[in-house]
């Protein structure tokens, strides 16, 4: 009997990747039902790709600027996608928005992680947004990926506490944290198909 195929996963990065590292290292296991199929990045020479790299994972690099509108950028990231058919794209700090065209390509969409409860705090700087406004409670959301800003369907949020001492570099490594466990659990829902989208509103399985 041959295992079932796993869901074939791109991500898009700009950055440090380690929410990738840890759908990277999810996905090492081989019961996990998603794989890593391709990483791509808009921005050259950044870590997310030497983790891609080391573990084993083909990478692209689609630098915007290269490209004179958003049309042209999004043909050329479905071009660099499209050779391994990834049928869900998840950004990991991947930090430009994206149109109609390019979000409608993937049977399963394409999910954000964000660090911040939405629709609070949506868009740069999310932490230091929160700790200025003075939340006693903060965390990460991951959401289906629409044409605004942190605006989509909501998926699933994890919280964490703001303490009296926390600064930006504090709250943010807690927040991270979180992130780090929340994203490879909703890949996995969406992979086990337990994710349900109702427009605005999603409901998971059970
Ligand atoms: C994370 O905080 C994520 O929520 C936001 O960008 C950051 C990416 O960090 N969208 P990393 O590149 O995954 O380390």
């Amino acid at each position: 009997m041959t295992a079932a195929a796993r869901l074939r996963v791109g991500v898009l990065v700009s950055g440090s990747g380690t929410n990738l590292q840890a759908l990277l290292d999810a996905a090492r296991s081989a019961d996990y039902p998603a794989e890593i199929s391709v990483v791509v990045s808009n921005v050259p020479g950044v870590k997310a790709l030497d983790r891609a790299r080391a573990a084993g994972v083909p990478t692209a690099v689609v630098d915007h600027r290269a490209f004179p509108a958003r049309e042209a950028f999004e043909a050329e990231l479905l071009s660099a996608l499209r050779p391994y058919q990834p049928q869900l794209v998840c950004l990991a700090g991947f930090m430009r928005l994206l149109g109609a065209g390019f979000l409608q390509a993937f049977t399963h969409g394409v999910l954000n992680i964000h660090p911040a409860l939405l629709p609070a705090f949506p868009g740069l700087h999310a932490v230091r947004q929160a700790l200025d406004y003075g939340v006693k409670v903060a965390g990460c959301t991951v959401h289906f990926v629409d044409e605004g800003v942190d605006s989509g369907p909501v998926v699933a949020q994890a919280a964490v506490p703001v303490l009296s001492s926390d600064d930006e570099a504090t709250l943010s490594t807690r927040v991270r944290e979180e992130e780090h466990r929340l994203y490879p659990r909703v890949v996995r829902w969406v992979a086990e198909g337990r994710v349900q989208r109702m427009g605005r509103r999603t409901q998971v399985r059970e």
